[in-house]
């Protein structure tokens, strides 16, 4: 059963949004759980990406996404009304939501959209949420204003000082962690070297961290070892065992390592998917 996109927005330079049909997905999922999709046939290559949002009225789900490589590029150049092949999910262990009291969200760049659904739900759970949402500037920086709705405070940092305040996620989240009444529980999503010293920050500071990794994934349900992390010194599996997990207890470095192993043949792929694509004429587009 393919997939039809309802509709596309571009939400930066290379982060885009779509909502998609996928009616059983849409109905079942719940807050940090994703999808694996291939967009044309058994034999593309299989992505993970997080679910965003569902309206399982309409039937639809919303995925949000960053042009870094073939496949995301493929996907990007997709529009409204094409489709899409294969998504199956949702996979992953849901978020685990109770009324923490005071709770705070950090995003990183694309991680700001896995954390949207966690932040919503945890607001619905009770839970008063201080956000804070950092990009490398302004242009980058995604969903300000979905999370505006949802926070009780929401800050901004940006790299170059473009917008909001000029510093690292790092600095609100330490002096945040540092007040008498500091959070009981963090959540963080972003870039892997981002989360490592946000934990870094949390565990000094003894508060509760939860990672949610996006890791190199193939099958996502536990055969291929793709996913595989070092955590609490055991191996486990991000597509079965998590998404989610303790921040103080994951191995960020060998997880950095692991994420690097295939840039270069990542890299090759998406030049020659720019070559193929200016071809067919699709730079010309406004995409
Ligand atoms: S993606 Fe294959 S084991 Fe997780």
């Amino acid at each position: 059963m393919s997939h039809k996109i309802v509709s596309k927005k571009q939400l930066s330079e290379n982060v885009f949004t779509a909502r998609i049909e996928a009616p059983l997905v849409a109905r079942a999922r719940k807050p940090g759980q994703f999808v694996i999709i291939s967009i044309n046939n058994d034999y593309s290559e299989r992505i993970p990406l997080t679910i965003a949002g569902a309206d399982p009225e309409k039937g639809t789900i919303r995925l949000i996404w960053q042009r870094v490589g073939k496949t995301t590029a493929e996907l990007a150049d997709l529009q409204q009304g094409d489709e899409i092949a294969n998504i199956a999910g949702p996979l992953g262990r849901p978020t685990h939501i109770e009324n923490f009291g005071l709770v705070v969200c950090v995003g990183g760049g694309i991680g700001n959209a896995p954390l949207l659904p966690i932040t919503k739900a945890l607001k619905e759970g009770g839970n008063k949420i201080v956000g804070i949402l950092g990009a490398r500037n302004k242009e980058l920086l995604i969903l300000e204003d979905e999370f505006a709705q949802i926070c009780d405070e929401l800050i901004i940092t940006t790299d170059d000082g473009s917008y909001g305040r000029k510093a690292l996620v790092t600095e609100p989240l330490e002096e945040l962690c540092r007040c008498d009444k500091k959070p009981d529980q963090a959540f963080v999503i972003g870039p892997a070297v981002m989360m490592k010293f946000c934990c870094a920050v949390t565990k000094q500071l003894n508060v509760p961290t939860q990672v949610s990794l996006n890791t190199i994934m193939v099958d996502g349900t536990g055969m291929c070892g793709g996913c595989r992390i070092e955590y609490d010194g055991q191996p486990k599996f991000v597509c079965v065992d998590g998404p989610e997990f303790d921040g103080h207890k994951v191995n960020f470095d060998l997880m950095l390592k692991r994420l690097n192993a295939y840039k270069e043949l990542e890299q090759k792929a998406h030049e020659n998917y720019k070559k193929h694509r200016c071809k067919m004429g699709l730079d010309k587009q406004n995409i």
